[in-house]
């Protein structure tokens, strides 16, 4: 029986930065709104001018995590994105990583499970690294949603960014590294945060003309979604903890999905976990979506935030809707 471990962290970042001023001379909005009722400060936003698509930010937070795990690329059994904003509909984010990183062994692909898709893609890659079929794998999330904003929409466009995050997991043959993923989802809830940007023209289009949005445009109800957002990340931390034995006195660090910080706040509330424990970039980067929790994890990681034998719970929630959870003990 094998376990799969994290031997290896990266991440990128676009390097413009959008302050919550500069979005006060764009739209209807204010640094004081914005940082009241998100948390967020600024984020970064891809430029055409930079090598920033999708591919190429997963490729920078991959090489970074395949430096630190100090492997050859060669050794990737797999690569597994979870992304809902690849460069194309099709080949898939990963199979662009595969060619640019010369992986030539790994299968690869991409996994849309909103703000979920890294989580979603761990699980695959442990659940296939336990099965034997699977020894060295390259799990990212990647995110470019600047381009599928509608930037006259400020219930949305002062929330979302882009970026992307990277870890490398390994198998062993030791009882340790990560202990389990929950993946969960309920598309009843599909049109409470949707984008029809893949078909070119919407599912539903009654929906989209109200607001004037062109056809691709994302569309959020943010508040059912953080009603729902706080109870589903509860809910499923609670259920990895019950599957390890684990209380949340035992937890070093919660990374969870940044969205939004008062979601985290009423999750850790309902967890009985002290902020000081819990993981936040939310100020800098904004929804990442599934960017989220690898950038959180490196950064945590290269912080020094994070101890060998350290019990760590992530957790998602987003679109779909989609909500997931994983603890590991962290081991480099
Ligand atoms: O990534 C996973 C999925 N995403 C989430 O889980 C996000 C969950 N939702 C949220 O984070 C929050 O619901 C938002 C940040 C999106 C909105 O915060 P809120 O406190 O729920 O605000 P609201 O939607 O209830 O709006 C309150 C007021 C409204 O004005 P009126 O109708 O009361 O006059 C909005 O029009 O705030 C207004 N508003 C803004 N004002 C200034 C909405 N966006 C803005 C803005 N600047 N950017």
């Amino acid at each position: 029986m094998f376990h799969s471990h994290i031997i290896g962290t990266g991440s990128a970042i676009p390097k413009r930065i959008l302050s919550n001023k500069e979005l006060e001379s764009l739209i209807n909005t204010s640094d004081e709104w914005i940082v009241r009722r998100t948390g967020i400060k600024t984020r970064h936003i891809c430029s055409k001018d930079e090598n920033e698509s999708s591919t190429d930010l997963a490729l920078q937070a991959s090489l970074k995590a395949i430096e630190m795990a100090g492997i050859s690329a060669d050794k990737l059994d797999m690569i597994v994105m979870g992304t809902v904003t690849p460069d194309y509909q099709f080949p898939s984010t990963g199979c662009m990583v595969q060619n640019a990183l010369k992986a030539n062994k790994a299968a690869a692909f991409d996994v849309s499970a909103g703000c979920s898709g890294f989580l979603y893609a761990l699980s695959m890659v442990d659940n296939a690294i336990r099965s034997g079929n699977c020894k060295t794998a390259l799990v990212a999330g990647v995110e470019r949603l600047s381009s599928i904003i509608n930037w006259q929409d400020r219930s949305t466009c002062v929330l979302l960014a882009d970026g992307a995050g990277a870890v490398v997991v390994n198998a062993t043959e030791e009882n340790r590294g990560i202990l389990s993923t929950h993946i969960r989802s309920d598309g009843k809830y599909w049109d409470l945060l949707y984008s029809s940007y893949v078909y070119g023209k919407s599912y539903r289009p009654e929906l989209l003309e109200s607001i004037d949005m062109k056809p691709f445009y994302l569309k959020m109800e943010g508040n059912r979604l953080f009603k729902k957002a706080i109870r589903c990340l509860s809910l499923i931390a609670q259920e990895a903890m019950e599957t390890n034995s684990i209380c949340s006195e035992d937890i070093s660090l919660v990374i969870p999905h940044q969205a939004n910080i008062r979601i985290i706040e009423g999750l850790a509330n309902n967890l009985n976990i002290p902020m000081e424990k819990v993981y936040i970039n939310i100020q800098k980067y904004g929804n990442t979506s599934s960017a989220s929790i690898p950038i959180a994890l490196d950064e945590a990681n290269r912080e020094g935030r994070l101890k060998k034998g350290d019990y760590v719970l992530i957790v998602s929630f987003g679109a779909g809707l989609t909500w997931a959870s994983s603890i590991f003990q962290w081991s480099i």
